[in-house]
């Protein structure tokens, strides 16, 4: 029998390798633009990405509430990505959250193994590395653990880590206020479009159909980080994304054709716009294109939470109230699976078309 088993990142970077394996080096074109993290973090001149602070955001000052309200909304229209400040969620529970990841990964990698996915069979949550999905083999420097936090009755509490024993209950009550958060976050975005304050929610899935899906990404050090990517250019599918991180840099934004160096704002959560907004919104609000850098000298982990309609029960379109003659549908009616599908679809359209380019040269 052949067992296939994902390589780790962390085992292939714990080995003492000088050069990383062929998979892991980015294509030429990608090359030209990967820098220094640290170095490009340091940057000061240029766009940077916009730091909302929400204290005032259900403000009984109608000035004050409204300022607070325009802001977000012009980040979200903007850049479609911000840090958020001041968001509500207890820092000492976020402290929890990553002491707790950062527990889990800091076991061997052997232990680590018991809770491995298995992409093949279907079994999508635990602990993971991305496996080749083309052609080319791409691989990211990164392995990662995978699972669905809200709602309560829609959790697996089998597939989450039991060490530390903190984990279930600091991700669970972060799960909770962060469900909270989105349902302003929505409520603002739907009133931005002149639409009712639940609207946004409701075309997501609402409470019960929403899905907050956690992946904790642990990105090792890299001996060459100027040929590796943690994660691969892409906008997220979600209708939002929340994403806690350890203080060391690595996520970078493509805005007005460069790229852009996320600064680590302490306390912050950085919020991302996913596909799934900018299609209800006709993209008045944006998915920015983005992708995480490693380095040399530090262990970088991140907590990503995407908020994600169901895969079949809604249709994704433009709101009618959005679209006009003026402004017609940007984005044809999909479901979540569809999107997806489409997505990965274009991209393999374009490997090919990159491959056939590189055969014929
Ligand atoms: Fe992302």
């Amino acid at each position: 029998m052949v067992i296939s088993v994902a390589p780790r990142v962390e085992s292939l970077a714990s080995s003492g390798i000088q050069a990383i394996p062929k998979e892991y080096v980015r294509p030429e074109e990608e090359l030209k633009n990967i820098g220094n993290v640290f170095d490009e973090e340091k940057k000061e001149e240029g766009p940077q990405v916009p730091t909302i602070d929400l204290k005032a955001i259900n403000s009984e000052d109608p000035v004050v509430r409204e300022k607070c309200r325009e802001e977000l909304k012009k980040a979200a229209a903007e850049w479609g990505v911000m840090h958020l400040v001041n968001h509500g969620i207890p820092d000492d529970l976020i402290n929890r959250v990553k002491k707790a990841g950062q527990t889990f990964f800091s076991l061997p990698i052997e232990e680590k193994e018991k809770y491995a996915n298995d992409q093949a069979s279907g079994k999508i949550q635990g602990y993971g590395s991305k496996l080749a999905n083309n052609a080319s083999g791409q691989l990211e420097w990164e392995d990662y653990f995978f699972h669905l936090v809200y709602p309560e009755d829609k959790r697996d509490l089998s597939t989450w880590p039991k060490t530390p024993a903190d984990y279930t209950e600091a991700t669970s009550e972060y799960a909770r206020l962060l469900r909270g958060l989105v349902t302003t976050i929505l409520s603002v975005l739907s009133l931005g479009l002149g639409l009712e304050e639940d609207r946004l929610e409701k075309e997501a899935g609402g409470l019960e159909e929403l899905l907050l899906q956690m992946k904790i990404n642990y990105y090792p050090k890299c001996p060459q980080p100027e040929l590796a990517l943690g994660v691969e250019a892409h906008t997220d599918v979600s209708a939002l994304t929340f994403l806690l991180h350890n203080m060391v840099p690595g996520l970078q934004l493509f805005y007005e054709g460069n790229w852009v160096t996320a600064k680590c704002v302490p306390n912050s959560i950085i919020m991302h716009i996913g596909d799934t907004i900018e299609i209800l919104s006709n993209g008045k609000y944006k998915s920015i294109l983005h992708r995480s850098l490693v380095n040399k000298e530090k262990v970088r982990v991140s907590w990503a939470v995407f908020c994600e309609p169901p895969k079949e029960k809604i249709i994704l379109q433009p709101l009618p109230e959005v679209v006009s003659e003026a402004e017609p549908p940007l984005f044809p009616p999909r479901t979540f699976a569809q999107h997806i599908e489409h997505k990965l679809f274009r991209k393999t359209q374009e490997l090919n078309a990159n491959n056939n380019g590189a055969i014929s040269k």
